[in-house]
């Protein structure tokens, strides 16, 4: 497996391809988010916070994930984690996890943070994520690494 950034700007797009990256990762990202479409995620690659896992030349898998440098304690936040529905049960959203720390390590970021669905809840906890305690509405989980 393969996990890594996915740049592809709009002029590269074949919504035609249904082996195309954008066409894909826009099938990974609806799992969690019905509304996602093509342009949701042309945008998330334009800006660098869109990130896919591929297995064997699929794009099983698809993240926002984004780094915030607030000063001092800097935070890194998964907005939409999703592994298309054929491919869960696989290690593929843990694998991504694991990534986004390294990532977060690599820049001195020591906590992430997430919403969960009320169906992916169970994922995180297994994977470390706990209630944050402070006062943000919607109570984050929150992993410290
Ligand atoms: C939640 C999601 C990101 C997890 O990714 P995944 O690739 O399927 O998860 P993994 O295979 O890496 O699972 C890692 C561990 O978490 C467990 N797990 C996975 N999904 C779980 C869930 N929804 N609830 C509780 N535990 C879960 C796995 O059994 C595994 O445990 P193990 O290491 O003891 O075997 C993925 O399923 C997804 O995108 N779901 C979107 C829709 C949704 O929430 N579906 C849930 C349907 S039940």
């Amino acid at each position: 497996m393969d996990i890594y950034k996915l740049y592809v700007d709009n002029d590269s797009f074949d919504r035609t391809d249904p082996y195309d990256p954008i066409v894909q990762a826009t099938k990974a990202l609806r799992t969690v988010d019905h509304n996602a479409s093509e342009s949701t995620a042309i945008h998330l690659s334009e800006r660098g916070d869109l990130y896919v896992a591929e297995n064997h030349g699929i794009i099983t898998a698809a993240a926002h994930f984004e780094p915030v440098p607030i000063d001092g304690d800097p935070e890194a936040w998964i907005h939409v984690l999703g592994v298309r529905p054929e491919f869960q049960r696989g290690g593929i959203g843990s694998a991504m996890i694991d990534y986004f720390a390294v990532r977060c390590l690599d820049q001195n970021i020591r906590q992430i943070l997430l919403h969960p669905t009320p169906t992916s809840l169970g994922f995180y906890q297994k994977l470390g994520f706990t209630q944050d305690d402070d006062l943000r509405p919607g109570k984050p989980l929150k992993k410290i690494l």
